[in-house]
């Protein structure tokens, strides 16, 4: 059974430029009938579980949440699941919606690793990028999580954001790294339809840098961040040594999770499940005691051998070979010889005798392979 937990909290104070996740404008009686509709969800699934090893309440912006709501969520979750000693418990937190009650709150209830939405450390890019603080408030945020004993704290950044300069990143990436924080996840921009970053860059409005000038900047990223003891573990991922996130590694890994929240998707029983994404006929289906599930799919054959190499081909070290042996009782070659032949000439792909990985190369076409995968 699984013994992951992701819960989704749909919230955030106003919604950022770029984009497109499922989320709400914040109103605290919503979010209280969300979260007593979520309290029926937990308890339809807990029974369904393992003493849960990682649980990542993310968003939209759980740190949202008022610090009594915080305090029923993490107990109702520790009421009807049975969580291990050591187990990793992460918050998604954005800057401008933490204080020092919320932190505490958090910090009680077990919460050992805190994810901050950052982006840049230029007051002007996070205002185009409509986000609600300002560096010093970022700032703050995170030096009173430190305070609060916080001792795991990723921090999330974007790069070749619209007319945004090799040297911008660069202070960016710099003045991030003097926090030291544990972990750095550094995404490069996608433009996502139905977001307003898309209608203006259809429009003209928004000029991206240029592609090569992204593959510098990520190449940057990577000869900066190991170059100052950071491990690149996943294609848009950095940790200290040992502060992988545990929970996404249960989603590179292929393995079984327990998704709750709208538009959470999970794993279950060899099932992948997404839950509705419209908030009240999410609230609407766990009034009536069911399951918010609007779609599965059971992974077999190809499905499931396609996506345990696409997911753990995201990882730096790639694919197990002896791992996806023991899953399926077949060489990796059997299903994929011929495309592992074919990246390998590309020099996308290379071979370790243990492992499949991306080439340094096949990591900036990343998408490009995963597309031809699937
Ligand atoms: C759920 S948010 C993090 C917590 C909180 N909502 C916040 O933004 O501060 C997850 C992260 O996804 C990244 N993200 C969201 N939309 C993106 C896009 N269109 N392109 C690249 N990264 C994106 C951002 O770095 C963001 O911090
Ligand atoms: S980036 Fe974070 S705060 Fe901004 S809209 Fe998306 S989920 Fe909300």
């Amino acid at each position: 059974m699984p013994s992951s937990l992701y819960i989704h909290i749909p919230f955030c104070a106003t919604k950022c430029y770029y984009c497109a996740f499922n989320t709400y404008s914040f109103y605290k009686e919503q979010a209280k009938i969300y979260l007593d509709a979520l309290q029926t969800e937990i308890e339809l699934y807990a029974p369904q579980t393992d003493p849960l090893r990682t649980i990542f309440i993310g968003g939209g912006t759980p740190s949202i949440l008022s610090a009594n709501a915080l305090e029923q969520l993490f107990a109702d979750i520790q009421k009807h699941f049975q969580i291990c000693p050591d187990a990793e418990i992460t918050v998604e937190c954005n800057p401008g919606t933490v204080n020092g009650e919320k932190l505490s709150v958090m910090k009680n209830a077990g919460v050992n690793r805190l994810s901050f939405g950052l982006q840049a450390m230029q007051d002007e890019t996070l205002r185009q990028l409509g986000r609600i603080h300002t560096v010093d408030e970022f700032l703050h945020s995170y030096h009173l999580a430190r305070e609060h004993g916080f001792d795991s704290i990723n921090i999330d950044l974007i790069f070749a954001l619209p007319k945004q300069t090799k040297e911008a990143w660069q202070h960016t990436l710099s003045e991030t790294i003097a926090l030291e924080p544990e972990h750095i996840s550094t995404y490069n921009l996608v433009m996502e339809e139905s977001t307003p970053f898309y209608d203006w860059w259809k429009a003209g409005e928004l000029v991206l840098p240029a592609e090569d000038t992204e593959a510098d900047m990520f190449q940057w990223t990577i000869e900066t961040l190991t170059s100052h003891g950071y491990t690149h573990y996943e294609i848009c991922n950095f940790a200290r040594p040992n502060r992988e996130v545990k929970h996404n590694l249960v989603y590179w890994n292929n393995q079984e999770y327990v998704g709750l929240g709208v538009g959470a998707c999970g794993y279950v029983d060899g099932v992948r499940y997404t839950n509705i994404r419209g908030i009240r006929p999410y609230i609407e289906a766990l009034h009536q005691h069911k399951k918010p599930i609007s779609e599965t799919e059971r992974l077999i054959g190809h499905a499931e051998k396609a996506e345990t190499l696409m997911l753990a081909l995201r990882k730096r070290e790639g694919i197990c070979l002896a791992d996806y042996e023991r899953r399926f009782g077949e060489k990796l070659e059997v299903e994929f010889g011929e495309t592992i032949q074919k990246w390998t000439d590309l020099d996308l792909l290379e071979q370790n005798g243990t492992h499949l990985r991306f080439t340094q190369r096949g990591l900036f076409l990343a998408n490009e392979v995963f597309v031809e995968l699937m």
